[in-house]
């Protein structure tokens, strides 16, 4: 089966696929046979977890990255992009030639990935837009891969389910990229569903949808406009290091171990590998609790555990940074912010607030003075709902016809 799920043409998906058809026709003089959608995800709770086989609660965000293709008649993918008007030239056949350090190592590896799934694309012209923060922590990464597997997939005429779709772009991310990533990002933007939180047990991939109320509290992402530096190897660093505290535990992965037994055997790990393990056993059992309180309704205790979740990546897991706190303080400065924590990888990025409904409007324009005035850097912050997950955007939408 052709990955055939379509995507609802709301106002914001329109706009979007209008950029990507007018990007088209600008940089390859073409209209496209193919339009991708792929959003973004908020991490709702489940720092780090991911790559540890725990829990994590996410949400697919309304904002997203299209991507409009048409076939050429040759080996190569000549992509545009209207995030910063850069190009790219690459053969489907000399793909060892990269990765290149940019954007387009994701097509390239998503590409070669697909080769791997008996799936092989011919060259195309392609056009990329987005009104996802680019490298913000709001997974901009997961959402170019699955926007172009999906593109890449159909123009090929390929049957990819989306269990396998979601693999193999994070599969392009570790061994194309180079980024350790676990598998939050690319499941969250394949399997998100409007009102709804995506609960998912890494190991297992056994995933449930939790509905979320958007009426008592809503989501706010605060981009410090950070630029994040040194990610990738702080990140693998982490990885690398929880693997060896569960290695030395005994476990299989982190997430075979719960507080109790991190306690009793506390004096085997270094003090580094103690906290980055404390924080892994006590995200998830986070999780767990976000879960409950989001079925529950309990808007302020889910806001509870996102400021604890903060608290533990910054003192015990380390990859929080000045920028993060001066937002995450001015967040929690604000009146009817029930707890806000960072997102994604850290070092930068963004905070995620849970805001009460009533008070979001006078949010963004307070916290933003607030962390302006501390950091001289002008943030981005806008309030999100959970969003539909990836698929084809209809060319026409039937009144249009
Ligand atoms: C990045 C990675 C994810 C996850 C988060 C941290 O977004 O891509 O797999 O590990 O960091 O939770």
């Amino acid at each position: 089966m052709l990955y055939n799920h379509e995507c609802a043409l709301d106002e914001r998906t329109r706009a979007l696929r209008d950029r990507a058809i007018a990007g088209l026709g600008r940089c390859c003089g073409q209209g496209p046979q193919v339009i991708a959608r792929a959003p973004g995800r908020l991490e709702v709770l489940g720092g780090h977890t991911d790559y540890n086989e725990g829990f994590v609660l996410a949400v697919a965000t309304e904002q997203a990255t299209a991507i409009a293709a048409t076939p050429r008649e040759d080996r190569l993918v000549r992509a545009w992009t209207d995030c910063d008007e850069s190009e790219a030239d690459f053969d489907t056949e000399r793909l060892d030639e990269g990765p290149w350090g940019r954007w387009w190592d994701y097509l390239a590896g998503v590409i070669r990935e697909l080769h791997s799934e008996a799936c092989s694309p011919g060259g195309a012209d392609v056009a990329i837009v987005s009104d996802l923060p680019i490298a913000g922590g709001v997974s901009s990464s997961a959402a170019i891969e699955v926007a172009s597997a999906i593109a890449f997939s159909t123009l090929a005429g390929c049957a990819v389910e989306p269990e396998a779709l979601a693999l193999l772009c994070q599969r392009a991310e570790n061994e194309y990229v180079g980024m350790k990533c676990g598998i939050m990002d690319q499941f969250a933007s394949v399997f998100g569903r409007a009102g709804h939180a995506m609960w998912l047990d890494c190991r297992t991939r056994e995933r449930r949808l939790v509905p979320m109320n958007s009426d008592k509290a809503r989501f706010v992402v605060c981009d410090t406009n950070k630029p994040r530096e040194l990610v990738e190897s702080a990140y693998n660093e982490r990885r690398e290091q929880c693997e060896r505290a569960a290695a030395i535990l005994g476990a299989r992965a982190l997430r075979d171990v719960d507080a109790q037994k991190l306690a009793a055997n506390a004096e085997l790990l270094d003090g580094t590998l103690l906290r980055r393990a404390r924080h892994v056993v006590s995200e998830n059992a986070r999780v767990q609790a976000g879960v409950r309180a989001l079925e529950a309704g309990d808007m302020p205790l889910l806001g509870e555990l996102l400021s604890a979740s903060h608290v533990s990546l910054r003192d015990d897991y380390e990859v929080s940074c000045a920028e993060l706190e001066a937002m995450r303080d001015a967040a929690l400065a604000a009146p009817g912010c029930l707890g806000a924590r960072l997102m994604g990888a850290g070092f930068g990025g963004c905070v995620l607030a849970l805001v009460e409904a009533t008070a979001v409007d006078g949010f963004a324009a307070q916290v933003g003075r607030r962390y302006e005035a501390e950091t001289n850097l002008t943030p981005d912050i806008f309030a999100t709902a959970p969003a539909d997950g990836a698929g084809l955007i209809p060319r026409e939408s039937e009144e249009e016809l």
